[in-house]
């Protein structure tokens, strides 16, 4: 049974549906971070299930001694198949597919099982996921805790009163399965990492603590701080003191009947940009609790085809990035591997990047803003998703919610991406305008886009025109002139009519590349080649297009896809970066470097 949440107006906190399984997942506890946690992260067994013989008995029916009780039988007095203690070990977090040969093009079900001491503190004890792909049902000492869908968003359950002394059992089943009806569906292009792919963390907190809290600018000013924080409980009366010590700001204010504080005050502050990308200690107590955060503040707008940054055009010189460790390969366990790939965007001069197709680790965001690296975060509503079923849109309603809950206070985050290059129809438009409105009801602070198609006029008077262009403030669109559509000499022929009077994005442009395959500029596959693309398209960006906000080139480096099949040119492989699978800078590395640097817009 899969839980969605109500969102409360204004702060985003995930609330029981009415009618669910509450007792499963419990709201998200905001900043888990800088909470008392402990890492249970470490070699935890698994058992490969393909058949879910630990989950269902001959009968196909969930059996009442599956896995997840991992009975103590000595195989001569019981009868049991399966055995933790004698099974194979992997690092947590981390995805099978890299870690396990066996494993490496696995879908299905994976058991692990982690034993940890504990010892009761008196507080509440919560177990949070950072992420799990990509459906998890999680047992501890034998007793379904809750399940959770979704490989990409954090969730955590209140494991208070199952917790005992001593060892406890935690046991996880994940199943990375494809399917028609999820989100993403059964077809997309990266690679589908299964597996327990971020931290999971014991987190201790007072019974009574401060769950979540929002810090932004009014919308529309540049100096007043509108500030909310809410309890666990919905209790009036609670002070709150909010303190901002670089600003000499301390305020205090009691919580409503919700257990939501709210307060805004005006100040002289040193607004966040990439330039200077201020970031204030923030702490916030209350009698029971209290949490420190580095918020930072920024606004960010349109005015007919200009994003404006604190008032001010900017041009997004951005890159997209997959969440795949360099050279490694794998999925990113760490905030060291997000840095990585971080620091080779601000190489190429970027100001911002499309982390896609899905919200990365919360350490690749937090770090991003550190770095002034302005962000677009996305959910993999991706190609085919199944519009009519409503399953599926409260699947992706969840995922929305879960990233944005989770970094609402992330200052660098400037566009929530609700979908990428999904088929034009009312069904597709229904389904988007309602996450859409769901976005501009829950965060007035950001912008809203998505990754659109093509429609043109003709084959070489190209266009955008798609009826989300009605919800969304930025246009933005992917397009793979000289790639899938024609070879590079179209891209000097080609024409651009966009009709909106709203910024528009190049959210994709690009071709493959074989690092150290050379040739002529005709010769496709070569470095030559690639770079001669970007080379026409930024030409014909700067001469032959309206005025643009920005570009997010496809894609930082080559990454696994189970899509690109061409032997000893993909080799499981998309090749579309401008760095190697190995982090060897390509050509068109450069290339873009140094449009970067000429167009020093900033
Ligand atoms: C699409 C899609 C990407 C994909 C890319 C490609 O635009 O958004 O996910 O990897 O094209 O074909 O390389």
């Amino acid at each position: 049974m899969r839980n969605f949440f109500l969102l409360l107006p204004g702060l985003l906190v995930l609330q029981p549906l009415q009618g669910q399984t509450a007792a499963e997942l419990y709201p998200l506890i905001q900043n888990v971070y800088q909470r008392d946690i402990r890492k249970l992260n470490g070699y935890w067994s698994y058992i490969i299930d393909p058949l879910e013989t630990g989950y269902y008995d001959y009968r196909r029916r969930p059996a009442a001694n599956g896995f997840f009780k991992d009975e103590a039988v000595d195989n001569v007095h019981a009868y049991k198949e399966y055995d933790f203690d004698v099974s194979p070990r992997m690092g947590i977090p981390g995805d099978w597919n890299t870690q396990d040969r066996d494993l490496f093009y696995y879908e299905g079900t994976v058991w692990f099982r982690h034993k940890f001491h504990y010892t009761p503190s008196g507080k509440k004890a919560l177990l949070y996921f950072a992420a799990v792909n990509y459906e998890a049902k999680v047992y501890l000492n034998g007793k379904k805790i809750g399940e959770h869908v979704g490989g990409y968003t954090p969730f955590n359950f209140d494991i208070t009163d199952q917790l005992t002394t001593g060892e406890n059992t935690l046991i996880v089943k994940v199943d990375n399965k494809r399917s028609a009806d999820a989100v993403p569906t059964n077809n997309f292009d990266w690679f589908n990492y299964g597996g327990i792919t971020r931290d999971v963390l014991l987190v201790e907190v007072p019974q009574k603590f401060i769950q979540t809290y929002k810090f932004q600018l009014r919308k529309g000013t540049v100096d007043v701080i509108c500030a909310q924080v809410k309890l666990n409980v919905k209790e009036a009366g609670n002070k709150i003191t909010i303190e901002i010590p670089a600003l000499k700001w301390k305020k205090t204010v009691e919580t409503d009947a919700e257990g939501v504080a709210a307060i805004e005050a005006k100040t002289k502050l040193t607004l966040w940009s990439p330039q200077n990308p201020k970031l204030y200690d923030i702490h916030i107590y209350s009698t029971t609790d209290t949490i420190a955060d580095q918020i930072g503040f920024k606004q960010i707008t349109t005015r007919g085809r200009d994003i404006l940054l604190n008032g001010h055009s900017i041009f997004l010189k951005g890159i997209s990035i997959h969440e795949e460790a360099a050279f490694r390969n794998g999925r990113i366990y760490s905030a060291e591997e997000g840095k990585i790939l971080l620091e080779w965007a601000k190489e190429l001069g970027c100001n911002y990047v499309r982390l896609a197709h899905y919200p990365h680790n919360e350490q690749m965001v937090r770090e991003a803003e550190k770095m002034g690296l302005l962000v677009w975060s996305e959910i993999p509503v991706y190609w085919t998703i199944q519009w009519e079923n409503p399953e599926v849109y409260a699947n992706a309603l969840n995922q929305l919610t879960e990233m944005m809950e989770r970094d609402q206070n992330r200052a660098n985050i400037i566009i929530w991406s609700i979908a990428n290059e999904t088929p034009h129809g009312d069904a597709r438009d229904n389904f988007l305008s309602s996450l859409a409105k769901t976005v501009r009801e829950k965060d007035d602070s950001r912008l809203i886009s998505m990754a659109m198609e093509r429609k043109d006029k003709s084959s070489i008077v190209l266009s955008v025109n798609d009826e989300m262009n009605n919800y969304v403030d930025v246009i933005s669109f992917n397009q793979y002139v000289g790639w899938y559509d024609g070879t590079n000499e179209k891209i000097d022929r080609v024409k651009w009519e966009i009709d909106y009077d709203k910024p528009i994005i190049i959210s994709e442009f690009g071709g493959g590349a074989v690092y150290g395959l050379h040739g002529e500029n005709a010769d496709i596959w070569t470095e030559e080649y690639q770079a001669d693309l970007y080379r026409r398209t930024l030409k014909m960006i700067e001469e032959r297009m309206p005025p643009i906000a920005g570009i997010s080139p496809w894609v930082l480096k080559d990454f696994r896809s189970s899509r690109r099949l061409l032997p000893q040119i993909q080799d499981g492989f998309n090749r579309k970066g401008v760095i190697s699978d190995r982090g060897e800078r390509k050509k068109v590395f450069f290339v873009l470097q140094e449009w970067y640097k000429k167009n020093s817009i900033p």
